[in-house]
């Protein structure tokens, strides 16, 4: 399973690779915004800078959503880095955009999916990654995580290459249920990540031990 950190934020991408766990970066245009990322000559260095910072691939995401512009945009993004990856809402035009660039070798993640209707559909376009929106769909009172399992499902019965790109995860049940599920990789932010390290039996038990050790050297 891998683990994807979902911000712009260098320090806690950083944070995240010094752990030596991170595996890639995704971002959103939210997301570049909350970090004061704007103006399209900003918002290209900026990902250049994470790509600097991590050895995965980093989503980038297109804000046109005609086929032409996201064609445009796309080839822009992905000869900035090889590390790119080319981030592509789900609407039909974005379809049509992510089977021409997989048709050109350019690596996709399919967002915004709440179904596994759309989830099939990137898929049959050639998506390298789709992303179902976990928490948003909690939020609405849908369970995301089921929605991993039924993409899952039909991703195996199909030998589907796609990956189950588990986003909008907001605390570590998500990331533990998102494995439970099968989910191939989470992306997540970086506190919900370090939150699987913590256990209050661990902190006694490692306050305890290192007490007997002091008692007794
Ligand atoms: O990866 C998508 C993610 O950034 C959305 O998360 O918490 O805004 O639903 P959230």
């Amino acid at each position: 399973m891998k683990f994807f950190i979902d911000t712009a934020n260098l320090d806690q991408i950083k944070k995240a690779q010094d752990l030596g766990i991170l595996d890639g970066v995704t971002t959103n245009p939210s997301l570049m915004a909350k970090e004061g990322i704007s103006g399209q000559n900003n918002i290209l260095r900026h990902y250049e800078k994470i790509c600097n910072l991590v050895e995965g691939d980093v989503s980038a995401e297109v804000i046109s959503v005609d086929y032409k512009g996201i064609l445009d945009e796309g080839k822009t993004l992905s000869k900035l880095h090889p590390q790119i990856v080319v981030k592509v809402p789900m609407i039909t035009e974005g379809i049509k955009s992510i089977k021409y660039f997989s048709n050109n070798g350019i690596k996709t993640n399919c967002t915004l999916v709440f179904s596994s209707g759309q989830a099939l559909l990137a898929a049959k376009a050639g998506a390298t990654y789709v992303s179902p929106f976990i928490g948003r769909l909690d939020d609405i009172s849908q369970d995301g995580i089921l929605l991993i399992e039924e993409i899952r499902h039909i991703f195996d019965n199909y030998a589907f290459e796609t990956e189950i790109l588990a986003a909008s995860i907001r605390n570590p049940m998500h990331i533990i249920n998102c494995a439970k599920a099968g989910a191939d990789i989470i992306t997540a932010p970086l506190n919900a990540i370090l939150s699987l390290a913590n256990h209050p039996l661990t902190d006694i038990g490692l306050a305890k031990f290192l007490d007997d050790y002091k008692n007794t050297n």
